[in-house]
C-alpha cells in the first residue's frame, strides 16, 4: 500500500517525501512540474537511497487520476498540488480557483470512486484572516481572506468539512501551515520557485547571492517590538515531519481533524534579517518600504493541539532555519 503525494516535486512535498521514505512508507509522487523540476525527484532518491514511482500529470485530469487509482494500490493521499503565489492570485483569480479548488474537487471525486477516503490537506494560516488575535487557535472563526489564494484554501477547508459530514468513512487531516523556511540539511533540496520570489526568506537569499540588490522591508510602523511584521517561521523539515504524524492519524481514524503546524514563536522581518546575516556571514542590505497590501502586523500559532493530539512539536530553531536556507541557496544558486 502506498501514499500518493500530489505536488511531491515541490518545496514542502519533496521534503515530506524524504521524511515519509525515511519513516518506511511507500510513496507515489504525482506532479505536473508547473512550479518544480524533475531534478528534485532525483535528489529525494539520492538523500534517502530509496526508490518510488512517479506520475507526471495534472490533478484536474480525471481520466488520468482514474487510471492512476486503478493501477496503484493507494491507501491515502497527501495533497500539496496547487498554486501558491498570493500576488499572482490577485492577477489570475480564475487560474487559482481552477487549479486549487477545481483540482481538489476532481481529486476528491476520483478518490471517492476509487474508495480511497483518507487525505491530508495543505492549508494555510491565511484562513484565519485578519481579525483573530495571535496566538491563533484552530477553533477560532476562519474567513475574511484578503486574496484569491487564501480564499481557495478557505473554500477547500469548507469542502472537506462538508464531505466528512456527508460520509463518515472519510478521514481528513487539514494542516494549517505558518511560514515554512529552511531546507534539508544535505543542501540538496530546497525552495525553487519559477519566477520572482514571493516570500521573505527567498528575497533575503537572493540578496545574499547578489541576484537582488536589497530587501524591501514592507513597513516599520506596525505595533510590534521593532515595527516590522511578525510571523511564525517554521523549518520545512519540522513541517514535513508533521505530515508523517498526520498520515498516521488518517490511517488510524475517520473524521476530520485540523491542526496548526507552527512553532508558536513570532519573529519580525528585522529579526530574520539579523539571524540570516549571522548564519551566512553576509550583511543583507535593506530599505524600509511602504506596507504591503493585505499584510497584518502579527501572525503566530498556538501549536498545542498538534502536540497534544499528534505528538508533534517543531524542534528546529531560527538559527538552523537560516543556516539551512543559506546552505541550499549558496550551493544551488540557480536552483535545481
Ligand atoms: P510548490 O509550488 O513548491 O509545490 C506545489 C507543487 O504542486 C509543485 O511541484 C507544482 O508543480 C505542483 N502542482 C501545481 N499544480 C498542479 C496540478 N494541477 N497538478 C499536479 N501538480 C501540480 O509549493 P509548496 O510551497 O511546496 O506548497 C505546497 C502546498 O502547501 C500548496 O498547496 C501551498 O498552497 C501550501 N502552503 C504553502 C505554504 C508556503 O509558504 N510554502 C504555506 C501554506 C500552505
Ligand atoms: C513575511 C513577512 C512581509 C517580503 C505568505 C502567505 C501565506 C503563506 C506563507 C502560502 C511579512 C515581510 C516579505 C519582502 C518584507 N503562503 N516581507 N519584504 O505574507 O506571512 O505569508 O506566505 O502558501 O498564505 O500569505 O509571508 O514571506 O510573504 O512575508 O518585508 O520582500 O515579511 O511584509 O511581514 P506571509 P511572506
Amino acid at each position: 500500500m502506498s501514499i500518493l503525494v500530489t505536488g511531491g516535486a515541490g518545496y514542502i512535498g519533496s521534503h515530506t517525501c524524504v521524511e515519509l521514505l525515511n519513516a518506511g512508507y511507500e510513496i507515489i509522487i504525482l506532479d505536473n512540474f508547473y512550479n518544480s523540476k524533475s531534478e528534485s525527484l532525483n535528489r529525494i532518491k539520492e538523500i534517502t537511497n530509496k526508490d518510488f514511482k512517479f506520475y507526471e500529470g495534472d490533478i484536474r485530469d480525471r481520466e488520468f487520476l482514474d487510471n492512476l487509482f486503478a493501477t496503484e494500490n493507494i491507501e491515502a493521499v497527501i495533497h500539496f498540488a496547487g498554486l501558491k503565489a498570493v500576488g499572482e492570485s490577485c492577477q489570475k483569480p480564475l487560474e487559482y480557483y481552477d487549479n486549487n479548488i477545481g483540482g481538489t474537487v476532481t481529486l476528491l471525486l476520483a478518490m471517492k470512486d476509487a474508495g480511497v477516503k483518507k487525505i491530508v490537506f495543505s492549508s494555510s494560516a491565511t484562513v484565519y484572516g485578519s481579525s483573530n488575535p495571535s496566538p491563533l487557535k484552530e477553533e477560532m472563526p476562519i474567513g475574511g481572506t484578503t486574496n484569491p489564494y487564501g480564499t481557495t484554501k478557505l473554500y477547500i477547508e469548507n469542502i472537506l468539512q462538508d464531505l466528512c459530514k456527508s460520509d463518515d468513512e472519510w478521514s481528513v487531516c487539514t494542516l494549517r501551515y505558518f511560514n515554512p523556511i529552511g531546507a534539508h540539511k544535505s543542501g540538496r533540496i530546497g525552495e525553487n520557485p519559477n519566477g520572482i520570489p514571493n516570500n521573505l526568506m527567498h528575497y533575503i537569499t537572493q540578496v545574499a547571492v547578489g541576484k537582488l540588490d536589497h530587501l524591501n522591508v514592507f513597513g516599520d510602523d506596525y505595533d510590534t517590538h521593532d515595527g516590522t511584521g511578525v510571523r511564525d517561521y517554521i523549518h520545512v523539515v519540522d513541517l514535513s515531519i508533521g505530515h508523517v504524524y498526520a498520515v498516521k492519524k488518517v490511517l488510524a481514524e475517520t473524521g476530520i481533524n485540523i491542526y496548526n503546524l507552527g512553532t508558536g514563536n513570532g519573529y519580525s522581518v528585522l529579526d530574520i534579517v539579523k539571524a540570516f546575516s549571522k548564519a551566512s556571514g553576509i550583511e543583507i542590505k535593506y530599505e524600509i518600504a511602504p506596507r504591503r497590501d493585505g499584510d497584518i502586523a502579527t501572525c503566530f500559532s498556538d501549536p498545542s493541539k498538534a502536540k497534544n493530539e499528534l505528538g508533534w512539536v517543531a524542534e528546529r530553531g531560527l538559527e538552523e532555519m537560516c543556516e539551512d536556507s543559506w546552505r541550499w541557496q549558496s550551493e544551488n544558486p540557480n536552483g535545481f
